[in-house]
């Protein structure tokens, strides 16, 4: 496709329609960045292009969905040959890429012998792992973590610890919420090592006072996404774990954010020793296309044995798309490659918070999943700082996320086949853009 095969409907009036119309037709919970959202038209590489022909570097990809690149030539090879060839099953009939991605997964999967389930979403492919988790082990209790997000569905918003995402007295029953492990702002106020990691302790007495004592599962990010890239110290998951096995329960690492490469390893949970029974997965998996898979363990996944379906899970477009990403992330070792590019960002992001240090208090995460913790007045969290960032990176052409309890938190994943220069691009515009941020500008 080529650019002027995009008519630039580039009219200033135009985008003001799109946002009238989505204001009029669109449920008002639709919640977009920036004062005026922004319209995207067209998206190629690491660049995408607004309704008025404006060029963005893409710091974001989606959410940390657009994995590899916005139409990256072998997703949408795959992706249009099989649109021809055919779009939909439903999981009443087998089609072969569901059960070529399974097979795929299965090989990648600790135990190389994992078994998977597919539906469309990362909050359905989580809603799959807590029943399932319920149904292997025959207890009820969840434990989850706060600062979590696990989804938009009930289950998902009573996992998540975030009051922001939890609507309307949102509770599904039987889930508790342990520490995390938040150690720029410890709730113990203690310091790692000599913390003990007293947050990951506390789950055993959660677990003795909170539930009967026996639980189905405990889900967690590796990496807290929305959270604000919350990155555990060594130790953290590996008690954790432990201490849900002791109670019945299985260990489920949400990888919607950190799968598939982001964070340096093929899954976030690998940067600690603690092997997961249950693994969750969507956004970057398929590289845009909407898929979600929960894979579990077979001594897990074989007790499930009652009859579910996805009328969409498994579709063959979704499939193709994945299996697609997962053909580039393992032939050109994506992981290593993020793991050399994320270092090269946190050098640069190191020496702007000695530049600006009443401004960037903690630069955190791993690999190309990196969180810029914005404070005023020493540590108070100052969310308006990142509403100006926002504002600034965007004149400048550079996307960026938000996330954090306070909502402060930059979150900066751009697509995993940026490219060096690229790279260094975009953080010299985040860094004049803080120039400006301090300088008032
Ligand atoms: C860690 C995590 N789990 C689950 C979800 C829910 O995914 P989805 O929006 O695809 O339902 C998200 C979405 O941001 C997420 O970050």
């Amino acid at each position: 496709m080529t650019t002027a095969s995009f008519p630039n409907r580039g009219q200033e009036a135009d985008t003001a329609e799109v946002i009238a119309r989505k204001q009029r037709y669109l449920f008002p919970n639709v919640a977009t960045l920036y004062a005026e959202p922004l319209v995207l038209e067209r998206g190629q590489g690491r660049t995408v292009w607004d309704s008025e022909g404006r060029e963005y570097l893409d710091f974001y990809g989606g959410i940390l969905t657009t994995s590899l690149a916005h139409s990256h030539p072998h997703v949408v090879e795959m992706m249009t040959e099989q649109i021809g060839k055919l779009m939909h099953t439903s999981t009443l009939y087998l089609n072969r890429p569901m059960v070529d991605l399974a097979e795929r997964l299965a090989r990648l999967s600790p135990g190389g012998d994992w078994k998977s389930f597919f539906t469309n979403s990362g909050t359905e492919a989580n809603e799959t792992a807590i029943l399932l988790a319920r149904v292997a082990t025959g207890n009820q209790e969840v434990i989850a973590l706060r600062h979590s997000y696990h989804g938009r569905s009930v289950v998902g918003m009573s996992l998540t610890g975030n009051a922001a995402w939890r609507h309307a007295g949102s509770e599904f029953s039987g889930i508790r919420h342990a520490h995390n492990a938040y150690c720029y702002r410890c709730a113990f106020g203690a310091t790692y090592p000599a913390c003990d990691l007293r947050c990951a302790r506390d789950l055993a007495e959660l677990i003795r006072t909170e539930t009967t004592g026996r639980v189905a599962a405990l889900i967690a990010e590796p990496i807290q996404g929305v959270g604000g890239f919350i990155t555990p110290p060594p130790g953290y998951f590996e008690i954790l774990a432990e201490t849900v096995r002791q109670a019945g329960g299985l260990f489920i690492s949400d990888e919607v954010q950190t799968g598939f490469g982001r964070t340096g390893r093929l899954f976030g949970w690998e940067h600690w020793s603690a092997r997961p029974d249950v693994m969750t997965f969507a956004k970057g998996l398929a590289n845009g296309a909407a898929v979600g898979a929960t894979l579990a363990d077979p001594k897990v996944a074989d007790r499930f044995t009652g009859a579910s379906i996805s009328t969409f899970g498994g579709n063959p477009v979704s499939m193709v798309a994945a299996i697609a990403t997962l053909d580039v992330i393992e032939g050109e070792a994506i992981p290593a490659r993020v793991g050399r590019l994320g270092k090269r960002a946190f050098e640069g992001l190191q020496a702007m918070q000695e530049k600006h240090p009443g401004t960037i208090g903690d630069v955190r995460g791993k690999g190309l999943m990196i969180g810029i913790e914005l404070v005023a007045d020493g540590k108070a969290p100052a969310p308006h700082k990142l509403a100006r960032m926002l504002e600034l990176t965007r004149e400048a052409g550079l996307l960026i996320g938000k996330g954090g309890l306070y909502g402060n938190v930059i979150r900066l994943t751009p697509p995993m086949t940026i490219t060096e220069s690229e790279l260094d691009t975009g953080l010299e515009t985040l860094a004049g853009c803080f120039d400006r941020l301090e300088g008032g500008r």
